[in-house]
């Protein structure tokens, strides 16, 4: 059975407004995707660029910041002056401050002159704080900007928990359909996460042993070397678990242990994630204590360089806040019946990598003498970024006389050299599929408020406990509880560079 609604294959002409236009967001991402994409040609004519800001500037004004972004955030060899061009005259400005009921004649007058494509789509991207989701879509829905041909994009955090992300999705549910929110998670617009799938179900090898039977753990490892930096703000109210886990990585584990759909379509995909968040076994207080490790960083070494704690970034050392998680997961269904999940994140961590290993069992029987202890199980390495790839490890025979003198080996993927082309960024995806109003990579809401469902008595234990984060040293693999949560059955974490 092939895919009944095939999503339109260009973006559909639109008035692209984005909510937050000179926040971090929009012109560190939003602007260079829709640069990026424009520059191929895949932005119809007509398309306009509407940056929604509190600041007094005009068109001129905003589209100078506009530029100065694009040199600033997009790659050099990326850069020449016609698209630059083409992407500015795109480009207006709107003033507005949310909150203020007078203030949105601006808007509506824009979105209602549009001398060519009146029946544009129009799409607005709220890059802005989710206290804000709701009223920003009641407003548009009073000026008669919430039509049909409307879609709302919400960025993540959907909320702080399951009720919080309820009274969200209820706001913007009472103003849009479902079918018309987009919720980003941007790990799903990744070429390496997409690629998961294809990986799983264009090939045949793997499925046969991608069970219980064959596979003895899974490994999903988010790990950043960058601190929080100036956005202590957002994130001491945040901390990792709802920062990386909720979403980011929860979407890896679902990609990982999700059965096969039918048909790659706009339900499908997220129809067999949610049975995955679903099946997550739920965690009592005393799963919690054994199960999970929270961690946060002090000073260190990160490069060679000397990097400030998380409290000195902060400016004070009140915070409870962990920029670490270890936690082992299990997902229990007949495919995974008894196969942990270990899960970790963690920023100012000894380096960038995000990775998924799957683990095999060991052979059932060790028939090559002296080969005990000498082989290593297969595992394959899923190497989501920076380079993308992929490595099997097997166990060979070491060329030569003498016997069998066994040695684990690899076969090395690596997507730069098998495309010889760079992935483009995963917003320049998203945006895309948001233009082409094909929801299939977003968060539909029974899937954002699953995973809040699971991570919500983690937060409730944690902060309920005495104990707090535990302390590790800027620079390198996070708190040695995250060694021993692992190695406790038997396991330890596979760092990339095995
Ligand atoms: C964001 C988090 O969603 O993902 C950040 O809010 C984090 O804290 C970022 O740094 C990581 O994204 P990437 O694409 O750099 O791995």
């Amino acid at each position: 059975m092939s895919a009944p609604h095939p999503a339109p294959a260009h973006p559909e002409v639109c008035d692209f407004t984005v909510f937050g236009g000179s926040g971090d967001l929009a012109l560190r991402k939003l602007l260079p995707a829709l640069y990026l994409r424009d520059r191929e040609g895949h932005l119809p004519d007509d398309t306009r660029i509407i940056g929604v800001t509190r600041s007094d500037l005009d068109d001129d004004g905003y589209r100078a910041l506009v530029a100065d972004a694009l040199t600033t955030y997009v790659a050099p060899g990326l850069l020449d002056d016609e698209s630059i061009s083409r992407l500015l005259v795109r480009v207006h400005h709107v003033r507005l401050d949310v909150l203020d009921h007078d203030d949105w004649h601006h808007l509506h007058g824009l979105l209602k002159d549009r001398p060519r494509h009146d029946d544009a789509v129009r799409v607005f991207y709220l890059a802005v704080a989710p206290g804000l989701f709701g009223p920003i879509c009641r407003r548009l829905d009073e000026i008669g900007a919430a039509d049909a041909n409307a879609r709302v994009v919400m960025e993540k955090p959907v909320g702080h928990d399951l009720a919080s992300a309820q009274a969200i999705n209820d706001a913007v549910g009472s103003v849009f359909e479902e079918s018309q929110i987009f919720r980003i998670d941007h790990y799903l617009g990744k070429e390496s996460v997409q690629n998961l799938l294809v990986t799983r179900f264009a090939n045949t090898f793997l499925e046969p042993l991608w069970n219980f039977r064959w596979v003895d753990h899974v490994q999903i490892t988010v790990a950043e070397s960058l601190g929080v930096g100036e956005r202590g703000g957002y994130y001491d109210h945040a901390g990792a678990l709802r920062d990386m886990v909720q979403n980011h990585l929860l979407q890896l584990l679902c990609l990982v242990a999700m059965e096969p759909p039918t048909y790659v379509g706009r339900e499908t995909v997220r129809d067999e994630k949610l049975k995955v968040l679903q099946a997550l076994r739920p965690m009592a207080a005393d799963d919690v204590d054994r199960d999970t490790v929270r961690g946060r960083y002090g000073v260190g070494l990160v490069d060679g360089q000397p990097v400030a704690s998380y409290a000195e970034e902060l400016g004070h050392d009140d915070s409870t806040t962990e920029t670490f998680v270890a936690l082992r997961a299990e997902v229990q269904n007949w495919r995974w019946a008894g196969v942990p999940f270990y899960l970790r994140t963690g920023k100012r961590m000894d380096r960038r990598t995000s990775e998924i290993v799957v683990v095999f069992k060991e052979p059932p029987h060790a028939m090559f003498p002296h080969s005990e202890g000498v082989t290593q199980p297969n595992s394959l390495h899923i190497q989501v970024q920076p380079d993308e790839g992929m490595r099997l490890h097997l166990t060979a025979k070491e060329p030569g006389p003498g016997g069998y003198r066994l040695r684990p080996v690899s076969l090395d993927l690596s997507y730069a050299t098998a495309f010889d082309q760079a992935s483009p960024d995963a917003y320049e995806r998203l945006l895309m599929d948001v233009m082409k109003g094909n929801p299939t990579l977003f968060m539909r809401r029974d899937e954002v408020e699953a995973a809040w469902t699971w991570i919500e008595p983690i937060l409730t234990r944690w902060a309920t406990s005495p104990d707090r984060p535990l302390r590790y040293a800027a620079g390198t693999s996070g708190p040695t509880a995250a060694a021993t949560l692992i190695e406790r059955d038997g396991r330890t974490w596979q760092e990339s560079d095995q």
